[in-house]
């Protein structure tokens, strides 16, 4: 795969693309692919494919059995080795990769059962060494890998690769990180019940695949992918080892490509058209770089950051800082539902309709509260008819021991000599008996993912009722998707897309918000995101849609900087600890945080610290001080 790179790609040290969507480059890899098994076939060699899991390569092998099955691409001749496994499972058991990579590719193709390599994780400690020794010997006397497929992990990992990893890592025993164990707690239902080590190729095993491509989508991972392909290679950020391979190609869909210089700061690497919104980046970029208030940048500062041709387009800097500081204090406002008495040429949300229809779609029970439990404070003081639906019930999100605690309260109420709540006692016991005898691994059994689910219904009840929401105007709507499925293989059918309709036209909202729009695609915030979009292309929606607005709010896992913001909803210091009271009662959800860093080790501290550093910012930028903003994209449908 050859490719010039342009002026604007002269920070990256790794060939980048960047895809309209993660099926349209997974449709070029796996032509990839298929070209070089033809190849192959025609000259009578095998091809040695080495695999991947995560929700990353899905879709990669979703276009391959298609093509197996469509176009008769047959991997007679390939041989696969896959990067890792984690120790301690049985093939069986539902998160190993010999099983996900079985459910996900091999039994849909005529891949033979003896070209199939991955480390084996049910060996015993002592014999892990020599079989590590073996299944490079085994890749090398093959000829070695021709193509490897990556994903990357968000501490930068590739395989179980872990920071620290060095260039010359051979596949061995590691010991994972404790932010990729979280990231895994949810499809072991808990960190706990994670395994603490795996078996991986090492860094240098992975170099020496002829061929590297590496996947990655979603801005979840934006950050680690910049970090990868721009910043000097170090062993802290494994995927950047990556650098100085012959053959190596990031595969990146726009979420994940975010953080490149060439989509973030473009202006410094090469010529841009300055449209309004490139103006406003570049212009609060430049004051949060110079630590200036907007309205005390100078000509020359413009000029020593790549942004000479704005003055000279639109300058001098003075009427410049003037008009982006107006549009970011434009953002701000007190009436996220907009205020009905006042002129709203200048503000982010119309005057009229009043009161509106405003309807909050969260795709677990919290999503709401953590990133928008202020604006919802406010918008029911405003007076606004608002509606929360939650589209799925969470409850793979709830750890055994809230189950436990949650049964063992019902058996003791059951056994009140009072006779409170006597007849659910053979509920308690038999979710009691449930969660102790199926070990760690099985699946939950309908039962106990009910009791998890009303746990949290619970949990949302009475967040929303200390931000002033009646339990009435929540919505529970334990979409099918999700209570048949398992995160990150969401597969969504038409009673979904029937539920998500039947809510809309019932709500006909003003206003909607949402999440998900850049998520990596099999997320659930995306599946939920995507369940929307369906159902507003229904042309029952047409009535309403003309005159609803619809207002994204990010994720905790990338939160929005300030030249992002559309509408900036600032919290006073009273409703910001209102808002953390709210979020405490999502109890089943500590220790979740999405990151660790700055040491928040908690969702609510983690949207707590992400909400005043944004009104720090745009204090920095010279506007008002608040204690803390929540932030909103507006999005056109
Ligand atoms: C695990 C795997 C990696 C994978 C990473 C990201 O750590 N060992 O190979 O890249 O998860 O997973 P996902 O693609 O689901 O984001």
């Amino acid at each position: 795969m050859t490719h010039d790179p342009t002026e604007f790609e002269q920070r990256e040290r790794i060939k980048s693309f960047i895809h309209g969507s993660a099926d349209e480059a997974c449709r070029l890899i796996a032509d990839e692919i298929r070209g070089l098994i033809r190849t192959n076939d025609a000259a009578g060699r095998k091809t040695v494919l080495g695999l991947a899991t995560g929700s990353t390569p899905v879709r990669l092998y979703q276009q391959l059995i298609r093509m197996h099955r469509e176009e008769g691409l047959s991997f007679r001749n390939v041989i696969t080795f896959n990067l890792d496994e984690y120790q301690g499972l049985s093939r069986e058991h539902p998160e190993s990769y010999w099983r996900f990579m079985h459910d996900q590719l091999f039994r849909h193709i005529d891949l033979p059962a003896e070209a199939i390599n991955l480390p084996d994780g049910t060996l015993a400690r002592g014999e892990i060494f020599a079989a590590c020794a073996a299944y490079e010997a085994k890749i090398k006397a093959l000829g070695g890998i021709d193509l490897q497929v990556l994903g990357i992990g968000r501490t930068g990992h590739i395989g179980f690769n872990e920071p620290g990893s060095g260039r010359e890592s051979r596949t061995r025993l590691v010991t994972l990180d404790s932010l990729t164990r979280r990231d895994a707690a949810r499809d072991f239902r808990g960190e706990l019940n994670v395994p603490r080590y795996a078996i991986t190729m090492g860094v240098g095993t992975i170099r020496d695949a002829r061929r590297v491509r590496l996947l990655a989508w979603g801005a979840a991972k934006a950050g680690v992918v910049a970090q990868a392909v721009e910043a000097a290679p170090s062993d802290a950020l494994p995927a950047g080892l990556l650098q100085g391979h012959d053959d190596v190609v990031f595969h990146l869909d726009a979420a994940a490509a975010s953080e490149l210089t060439r989509a973030r700061l473009p202006w410094l690497v090469g010529p841009v058209t300055w449209t309004p919104a490139i103006a406003r980046r570049a212009v609060v970029w430049l004051s949060l770089h110079l630590q200036k208030p907007i309205l005390k940048l100078v000509d020359e500062e413009y000029g020593e950051n790549g942004m000479a041709d704005l003055l000279t387009e639109q300058g001098p800097a003075y009427e410049v800082n003037i008009r982006i500081f107006n549009q970011v204090q434009h953002t701000i406002t007190g009436w996220p539902g907009g205020k009905p008495t006042a002129d709203d040429s200048h503000r982010p949300e119309r005057a009229t309709p009043f009161p509106k229809r405003v309807l909050v779609l969260s795709p677990e029970p919290s999503d709401d509260t953590l990133a928008m439990g202020g604006t919802l404070r406010r918008l029911v003081k405003q007076g606004h008819a608002v509606t929360v639906a939650y589209l799925t019930s969470g409850n793979l999100a709830v750890p055994d021991e809230d189950a436990e605690m949650a049964a063992d309260l019902m058996l003791e109420l059951s056994q009140d000599d009072r006779g409170i709540g006597a007849g659910k006692a053979d509920f308690a016991r038999s979710v009691r008996e449930q969660i102790l005898s199926r070990g760690a691994f099985a699946a939950d059994s309908d039962e106990v993912r009910r009791l998890k689910g009303l746990l949290r219904r619970g949990e949302a009840r009475a967040a929303l009722r200390v931000l002033g929401l009646p339990a009435e105007r929540l919505r529970f709507l334990d979409l099918p998707f999700y209570e048949k499925g398992k995160y990150r293989q969401f597969r969504i059918g038409p009673a979904d897309v029937t539920a998500v309709s039947a809510l809309l036209d019932e709500v006909q909202p003003h206003q909607i918000f949402v999440t998900g729009q850049a998520a990596d695609p099999s997320s659930l915030s995306a599946v939920c995101f995507g369940l929307l979009r369906q159902a507003l292309a229904s042309p029952r929606a047409e009535s309403w849609l003309r005159d609803c607005r619809i207002w994204l709010f990010a994720g905790t896992d990338r939160p929005w900087e300030p030249a992002e913001v559309d509408m900036a909803v600032p919290l006073s210091p009273h409703e910001l600890s209102e808002k953390i009271s709210a979020m405490h009662h999502h109890k089943s959800q500590r220790g979740q945080a999405a990151a660790l860093a700055h040491g928040t080790n908690e969702l609510w501290q983690q949207a707590e610290r992400q909400n005043r550093r944004l009104a720090e910012l745009y204090d920095h930028l010279g506007l008002a001080n608040y204690e803390a903003i929540e932030a909103f994209q507006r999005w056109n449908a």
